[in-house]
């Protein structure tokens, strides 16, 4: 933004608006860090002309005010904020900043703490009781909101929680973050939406709510948590005069303290324990906003003094953004190789996660009306590690009027054919066979790596020949020509070549490969090596019925009714048998393993013999069977063995004569337990 004083005026009500929507309203319109970086303009345009600051700046305050919901409660010391860092230059660069103010600091310990995106929160006990939890307000003044904390059942009532030999303040007033764990969170919406109700937006929304709820019930039944990480001031007592041992102090009294701080002995160690958190917050079940770097040795930290509202002595190193919010500016609509329409967000560009994104998932079209998107809402959106970017919802306090409700479609964007929901899915499908989308997907997937490996024909490619009509379906890829394909733009002798020769070699495929290639929705790799090795050839799957289908472990009634749909279609008749003409029709021996060979009594001949104890005769031979013997009614050569019971007939003499071992029905019990 150019550096004029009409921008600047500007700016500061935009940001002083964002203020109040965030602390007053609980409904922030922006994320963190985008009010992050207004201020940072603000700021720089700030360094370039001093004149302009006046005291309504929002530079020159704590970052919030206060509504009147909540009765006004001074701080005993002020609340302070944390600088911040966005890289190891910048921790580099305010490390000598500091040691040029006092080189005691050349050989300071370091703790790192994980930098908890929730509340402040600050925790006020008289002899031990907690007597207020105030909110941070402007820094100075805060809201006394006693009843909502007392609901976080974390937070102890009374200290110390369990007897220790420690001194303790008559006054000690501590400073926590009150968050919601992800797991938690995640929970909570479960509920909402098992009770049809508006589910929020994400865990720090919902623990800003819940501490500034009227009523405490309320707060009482969401699940807040807390990490306490200061003592803002205590009375009438020792504590431990290092940030480190303050942690310890803490945890000994009973608060909770996040087992993700370190400690370090020097700013080297310390600098390359900075690499351990992005791991860190991949893994932990709460969110944070970046790593605070805290000097240990408080009575040197705090010597340093304060810049603006911010110490010297602590810096918060800030990771990129996960969550910002931007414009939903369209939706639309992709039709994927089964038929399946999937909706996606169009944004205004943002960076996200350390990347510009315009694009994200929005799942399926129940999401879209569940959480009421409509185009030209602000909208909140996700991307984090290696997860492709999602809209988590609308801003709906954002609103001015002009957005507009989406409506599921009701012809393919593609081919124009009516689109159809199947009974219980949330779905939407293409049904047309033969819609362009959907042939363009099932040829790419085709030759895919997972299934038939045609290297050389991606999506450009195959998105090339079949613009030019030369494929209407993954058969006839076995009559491309190369002259065909010379005509295609990039195509010159050897291209066409390799590629002809990679759909030749793709005729070596063994079985499950080409089952998965075939694109039958519900069979990818794994089912279809299921097939394959229950069937042995692509018409032995043909010919299954559903019955024998489903009876194979693994193979539901629904993906046994696409099987017998995708085989009964007679465009698929005709692929199937045009493959087979022009050579794949691999085959496998059927692997029959019969499960029963694992039974103790598998292949067995058993005869029973007079009165048993446990079992009755027809029990007993239930048991026999069950455990994968045969029961015969007569001796003979074949009989494995004759179980004798009390006043036994004929059978056991005869067993003795052939020599056929007896067994008691005690031991026949023990051999089905080996
Ligand atoms: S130290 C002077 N430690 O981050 C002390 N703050 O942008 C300054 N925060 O308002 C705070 N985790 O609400 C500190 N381990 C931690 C923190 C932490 C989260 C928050 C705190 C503060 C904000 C600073």
């Amino acid at each position: 933004m150019e550096i004029n004083h009409e921008n600047y005026e500007q700016l500061k009500r935009e940001i002083n608006f964002h203020n109040y929507q965030y602390h007053v309203n609980d409904a922030p319109l922006i994320s963190d860090s985008e009010f992050d970086h207004l201020l940072i303009e603000l700021r720089e345009m700030e360094g370039v002309h001093p004149e302009w600051v006046t005291a309504d700046s929002p530079t020159m305050r704590a970052g919030s005010v206060s509504s009147d919901k909540f009765a006004k409660v001074p701080h005993p010391s002020p609340v302070l904020s944390l600088a911040n860092a966005f890289n190891k230059d910048d921790v580099q660069a305010w490390f000598e900043r500091q040691v040029k103010t006092d080189q005691r600091l050349e050989n300071t310990s370091f703790v790192l703490e994980p930098k908890i995106d929730g509340l402040t929160i600050v925790l006020r006990y008289e002899k031990g009781i907690l007597k207020q939890g105030v909110t941070r307000g402007d820094g100075i003044i805060g809201e006394d909101v006693t009843a909502n904390v007392r609901t976080i059942r974390t937070i102890p009532l009374a200290i110390p929680v369990k007897p220790t030999n420690l001194s303790i303040p008559d006054v000690l007033v501590v400073r926590g973050e009150v968050f919601m764990f992800n797991s938690d969170f995640e929970k909570l919406n479960e509920q909402l939406i098992a009770k049809g109700e508006k589910t929020w937006l994400n865990p720090r929304n919902t623990a800003a709510g819940s501490l500034r709820q009227q009523n405490s019930d309320v707060t009482a039944k969401r699940p807040l948590s807390i990490y306490t990480y200061q003592i803002l001031y205590s009375e009438g007592g020792e504590i431990p005069q290092t940030q480190w041992e303050r942690l310890e102090y803490l945890r000994e009294l009973g608060f909770p303290v996040s087992s993700e701080s370190r400690y370090y002995e020097n700013f080297e160690a310390m600098l390359n324990g900075l690499d351990r958190w992005t791991e860190v917050r991949e893994s932990i079940d709460f969110d944070i906003d970046g790593v605070v770097i805290k000097i240990n040795d408080l009575p040197l930290s705090e010597g340093l003094g304060f810049v603006g509202k911010d110490p010297r002595g602590q810096i918060a190193l800030k990771f990129p953004a996960r969550e910002v919010t931007t414009i939903l500016e369209n939706i639309g609509v992709n039709v994927g190789r089964t038929g399946v329409l999937t909706p996606y967000a169009l944004f205004e560009p943002v960076v996200c996660g350390g990347v510009t994104v315009s694009k994200a998932t929005l799942h399926n079209f129940d999401f879209i009306r569940d959480r009421d998107i409509r185009i030209g809402d602000r909208v909140l959106i996700k991307r984090a590690g290696d997860v492709i970017p999602y809209v988590i919802g609308p801003i709906t306090e954002a609103r001015n009027g002009n957005e507009k409700a989406f409506s599921i479609p009701e012809t393919c964007p593609v081919c124009g054919h009516k689109t159809e929901r199947l009974e219980g899915e949330v779905a939407v499908y293409c049904v047309n066979a033969s819609c362009p989308a959907q042939l363009i997907r099932n040829v790419e997937h085709y030759a895919s790596r997972e299934a038939m490996d045609i290297s050389g024909l991606g999506i450009k490619v195959v998105e090339q020949i079949i613009n030019a009509d030369l494929v209407h379906d993954v058969s006839d890829l076995y009559i491309l020509s190369k002259e065909a394909l010379l005509g295609l733009e990039g195509f010159a002798d050897k291209k066409a070549e390799n590629l002809l020769a990679a759909i030749e070699a793709s005729k070596q495929q063994p079985l499950n490969r080409l089952v998965n290639a075939l694109g039958i929705r519900g069979v990818g790799e794994a089912m279809a090596e299921l097939l394959a090795n229950n069937f042995g050839s692509i018409d032995g799957i043909a010919d299954a019925d559903k019955e024998t289908l489903e009876s194979i472990e693994g193979i539901g009634p629904n993906i046994a009714q696409a099987i017998i749909d995708w085989f009964d279609q007679d465009s698929n008749k005709l692929i199937v048998e045009r493959l087979k003409r022009f050579g794949l029709d691999p085959r496998i021996e059927i692997k029959t393993k019969d499960a029963k060979a694992d039974l103790p009594l598998y292949g067995l001949n058993i005869v029973v013999t007079g009165t048993m104890q446990n079992y009755s005769r027809e029990g007993i031979k239930a048991l026999i069977k069950e455990y994968g013997g045969k029961s015969a009614d007569s001796v003979s050569k074949k009989t494995d063995y004759v179980v004798v019971g009390d006043n036994p007939g004929s059978k056991a003499e005869k067993a003795a004569k052939l020599g056929v071992p007896i067994l008691s029905e005690q031991q026949l019990i023990e051999m089905t337990r080996q």
